[in-house]
């Protein structure tokens, strides 16, 4: 018998039942007798937010000192696997001498909207990036035997009501979008836990959510670890222990009702059993890491401030750099406005939040460089101050350049509320106005954790989108300001130019509990791009010091199936040592399935010098051209032609090349006597069916006048008529139901035809 078994057989009911929740706030109850330790997690995802057990100050800031990392929503703009990594194994070491057995991260929820309050805890509006820089930071952790918690398991894209409401989603939908995030990170990455999120999906609780849970969480994607809820997320203990959530956090005594159901419900034990024994398997593994780092005296590898700060350099991202004003020389004479340069914006406000060891703001960092002026230029609480943006367009004016820090103050963002806009503070626009009036060279660096409208941004020459950089963000900012490092990245989500113009505009926030995601599979660019519509800038976006050139785009087929390799060359065209985001996009032509008009489906970052080529190759597979049938319960590919871009990002393409691929043969459709002809041309054996009775329909429809009904100028001949598929009368045909033919073909009974399509219905029926 296993150790797991051994253990559990030990345990009295009562024992089980107080497994399955926590000790306190952050750690599971511990058995000691049974060498079952507590298991003690702490927040995440961006630094250490452990609690310090002080009764006189309860309060989520008093947590010990640690490194703010940048948040997600600028990690994300890395598009580098690797550097993520590096920044969950800088936080697995933070956990390490903190005695933290598991963090609580990474979040991969989807962006559905710029305006969702927590997006700055978020990666990306695209499932892709989410999913693999979700699976590169749990990686990263997990590699120093320290867990993580997946997070929010799923469909989790609001503040607005998020304890009570239901995110109401189509099952195609959450698959390609809201659930592929998770897969890829739950498949990749291996998390030794997944949270389970407030919200309902689709009227049922994630923490009772079986269907995915248990179904498609474990049985489908092969998850193996223990669900634990969100806090306070489980609101019946029996439906979450049914529901697939083996832990309720934080501490909640079940009540004697829940002990008397279970003690009396055998099926119950059993899941009661299912649940702990995925807890037990927890704590055992924690309590052989820790064994091992006893045994090997742990010493960290890197330096976290020095992570932090390579992650904000090689996320911001540069969008825009008129007269390549930047980057700057020191010979100028400079001057800094704007509080957040002293006082940067670099965290984010709720269960995420550090208590940071040293933040450097852009002031201090400067000052090891060269000298510059500075002015404050707006009140930190938001009151407007002329007297400042006077005293500071004095100051641009006297200079040679102006870099205006602004961005959002922390009230209008965070864990627990949405925003109601994308506008920046009406201070912040006026000293941009202001400064940009005074001295054309002007650049603007936001601090930020979400997209901000710029209606501004044609008045300045330079802007750096900061998000929020973390304890080392003022570095990065001066590093790329001045050419120590070069910009490398990218957006991972679109920046409209105004919230209306967002595919979530019109329903977001949702009615009373429930939020409908009408918008379905468009979400981000695959909205603004199969839209057409313009946006200040697209995914994928953002500039370098130095060009880049593509050639010899070669996509690889084996034969006519969902697969390819695709290669392309990448060659540095300038002369600094750069990095280039690789995009690959996976654009299917029209076909049945009304679909996203590009996908992106692969990235890579490669760092070139000057003249420097280098090739760089992606696997397409099956899934890469697939989208979930909802009938077939799978992923499907149709039989079409399939574009494969190279993007400079998502509306930028650089080199194309299309393909034909031959989907997956289809069961399960049946053709009915109601089934139109168009259905009936894509089934092979319809087509047979088809080229024996067509002569004799067009001869029926040609002597029943039908077809020269427009016209009485030319008069169609049935022959005519067969030929001439794009004629009107052939299109209009293509939607008629088949019991047409037997309208039409006086002889031909509806009896007869219904014979007929039962012998097509023997065959299968290719998607086209
Ligand atoms: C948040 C989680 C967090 C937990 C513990 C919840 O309110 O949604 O992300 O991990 O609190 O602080």
């Amino acid at each position: 018998m296993d150790k797991i078994q051994e253990i559990l057989q030990q345990l009295s009911l009562e024992e089980k039942i107080a497994l399955t929740t926590g000790a306190n706030n952050w750690q599971t109850v511990s058995f000691e007798k049974y060498g079952v330790p507590s298991v003690v997690m702490s927040d995440g995802p961006h630094g250490l937010r452990k609690e310090q057990v002080d009764e006189n100050n309860p309060n989520v800031f008093n947590s010990v000192k640690a490194t703010a990392f940048p948040t997600a929503s600028l990690a994300a703009c890395s598009f580098d696997r690797k550097l993520v990594g590096q920044m969950g194994k800088a936080l697995g070491e933070e956990c390490i001498t903190q005695g933290v057995d598991l963090l609580l991260g990474p979040g991969v929820n989807i962006k559905r909207s710029p305006i969702g309050g927590r997006n700055f805890e978020y990666f990306s509006e695209d499932p892709l990036i989410s999913g693999e820089l979700g699976a590169a930071y749990i990686n990263g952790v997990q590699s120093n035997g320290i867990g993580t918690s997946l997070k929010h398991f799923f469909a989790n894209s609001q503040e607005f009501r998020r304890v009570t409401g239901s995110s109401d989603v189509d099952e195609r939908t959450l698959r390609e979008i809201y659930l592929t995030n998770f897969e890829i990170a739950v498949k990749k990455g291996k998390p030794w836990t997944v949270m389970a999120a407030y919200n309902k999906i689709n009227g049922c609780f994630a923490t009772e959510n079986a269907k995915y849970n248990e179904n498609v969480l474990r049985d489908k994607w092969g998850f193996k670890g223990a669900i634990i809820s969100d806090w306070g997320a489980t609101h019946d203990r029996i439906k979450a222990l049914i529901g697939g959530t083996d832990l309720t956090m934080p501490k909640e005594q079940a009540t004697a009702e829940v002990v008397q159901k279970i003690k009396h419900s055998p099926e119950l034990q059993k899941v009661l059993d299912r649940n702990c024994e995925r807890l037990l398997a927890l704590a055992l593994k924690v309590k052989e890491q820790r064994d091992k780092r006893k045994k090997e005296s742990f010493k960290r590898s890197l330096k976290p401030l020095e992570v932090a700060q390579k992650v904000a350099e090689e996320s911001l991202v540069l969008l825009k750099n008129k007269d390549q004003i930047l980057p700057i020389s020191k010979k100028q004479k400079i001057t800094f406005i704007g509080d957040f340069a002293k006082n940067p914006r670099y965290q984010g406000f709720g269960s995420s939040h550090v208590n940071s060891i040293h933040v450097i703001s852009a002031l201090e960092a400067v000052s090891k460089i060269t000298e510059v002026s500075f002015s404050q230029g707006y009140q930190a609480d938001g009151q407007d101050a002329l007297q400042l943006r006077s005293e500071a367009a004095e100051k641009a004016k006297k200079s040679d350049l102006a870099v205006v820090f602004v961005g959002l103050p922390e009230t209008y963002e965070s864990e627990g509320y949405d925003r109601s806009h994308m506008k920046l503070p009406e201070d912040h626009v006026k000293l941009i106005d202001a400064v940009s009036k005074a001295n054309p060279n002007t650049i603007v660096v936001l601090q930020n954790g979400s997209p901000v409208e710029m209606p501004w941004a044609d008045k300045v020459k330079g802007i750096i989108e900061m998000y929020l950089g973390g304890d080392a963000g003022g570095q990065a900012i001066v590093n790329a300001l001045f050419g120590i490092v070069n910009p490398s990245g990218r957006l991972a989500e679109s920046f409209p130019y105004k919230l209306e113009d967002h595919s979530s505009y019109l329903f977001f926030g949702g009615e009373g509990d429930h939020v409908e995601y009408r918008e379905g599979v468009f979400v981000g660019y695959r909205y603004f791009e199969t839209k057409k519509m313009p946006v200040r800038y697209p995914f994928g976006y953002g500039l370098s010091y130095t060009t880049f050139d593509y050639t010899d785009l070669v996509v690889d087929q084996k034969d006519d199936k969902a697969s390819a390799k695709v290669t392309v060359t990448i060659t540095n065209s300038g002369d600094r040592t750069g990095k280039e985001v690789v995009q690959l996009y996976v654009s299917p032509h029209k076909g049945n399935i009304i679909r996203p008009v590009k996908e992106l489906k692969g990235f890579t970052k490669v760092t070139l010098q000057p003249k420097e080529s280098k090739q760089v190759s992606f696997e397409l597979d099956h899934r890469s051209f697939a989208y979930w049938n909802v009938e077939e319960k799978d992923w499907s590919v149709e039989t079409s032609d399939y574009d494969i871009i190279i993007g400079k990002n998502a509306h930028e393409n650089i080199l194309v090349q299309t393909i034909h691929i031959v989907g997956d043969t289809v069961k399960n459709q049946k053709l009915t006597e109601l089934s139109t002809i168009g259905d009936l041309l894509k089934n092979p054996n319809g087509v047979k069916y088809w080229e024996k009775i067509s002569d004799r329909f067009f001869e029926a429809v040609t002597e029943s006048g039908f077809a020269n009904q427009k016209t009485d100028t030319k008069q169609v001949t049935a022959d005519e008529l067969k030929e001439q598929k794009n004629n009107d009368m052939y299109k209009l045909l293509l939607s008629l139901p088949i019991t047409t033919l037997s309208q039409m073909i006086p002889e031909y009974s509806l009896e007869k035809l219904k014979q007929d399509i039962a012998e097509v219905n023997h065959g299968s029926w290719r998607l086209y």
